[in-house]
């Protein structure tokens, strides 16, 4: 209609801008801890083994669908087991899963091979061919993206 202000011109920045991956992370940090170090035996770090993977095709497959589809170990993770249960991190569209492993890649997991971005694109090709897969699933992409 004629004289209507577009809606997105009413908004401010933030509401239009990409999700904040750093205020996301804080539910991530609930169990993660705040730094990303973890607690050994119960919540790995999100560190180097990260890195590792999200240099890998298959690693950032599966770093994408732990986050949409959880995670249910046995995990052998910077050399410490896990066997633990990582919900399906509900509510987050790509665009927010996206960021919140942006923000893992750059500002929590310090060490590793140089991180690359993923994309809203990239986490719907994943999650689009995800069906119906399960944490148990997810948990079993972690030993082939390692190569074990
Ligand atoms: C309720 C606790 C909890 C929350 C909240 C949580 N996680 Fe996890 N996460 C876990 C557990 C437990 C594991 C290990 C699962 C296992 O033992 O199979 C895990 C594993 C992971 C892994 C695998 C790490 C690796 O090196 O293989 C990633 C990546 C991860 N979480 C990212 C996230 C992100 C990102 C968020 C926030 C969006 C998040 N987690 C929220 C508990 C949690």
């Amino acid at each position: 209609m004629r004289g209507l202000i577009p809606l997105a011109a009413l908004l401010p920045a933030a509401a239009v801008a990409a999700p904040d991956g750093k205020a996301i992370f804080t539910r991530c940090a609930a169990c993660h801890t705040a730094t990303g170090a973890g607690v050994p035996g119960a919540y790995p770090p999100l560190g180097a083994d990260f890195r590792a993977l999200a240099a890998k095709p298959e690693g950032r497959r599966y770093l994408a669908l732990a986050v949409i589809k959880g995670l249910a170990g046995p995990l052998t993770i910077e050399g410490k087991p896990y066997r633990g249960v990582m919900p399906a991190q509900g509510g987050l569209d790509e665009a927010s899963v996206a960021a919140v492993l942006n923000h893992v890649g750059t500002a929590i997991a310090k060490t590793g091979p140089a991180f690359k971005p993923f994309s809203a694109a990239e986490i719907a090709g994943y999650k689009a061919k995800a069906g119906s897969m399960t944490g148990a699933d997810v948990a079993k992409l972690h030993a082939t993206a390692e190569g074990k």
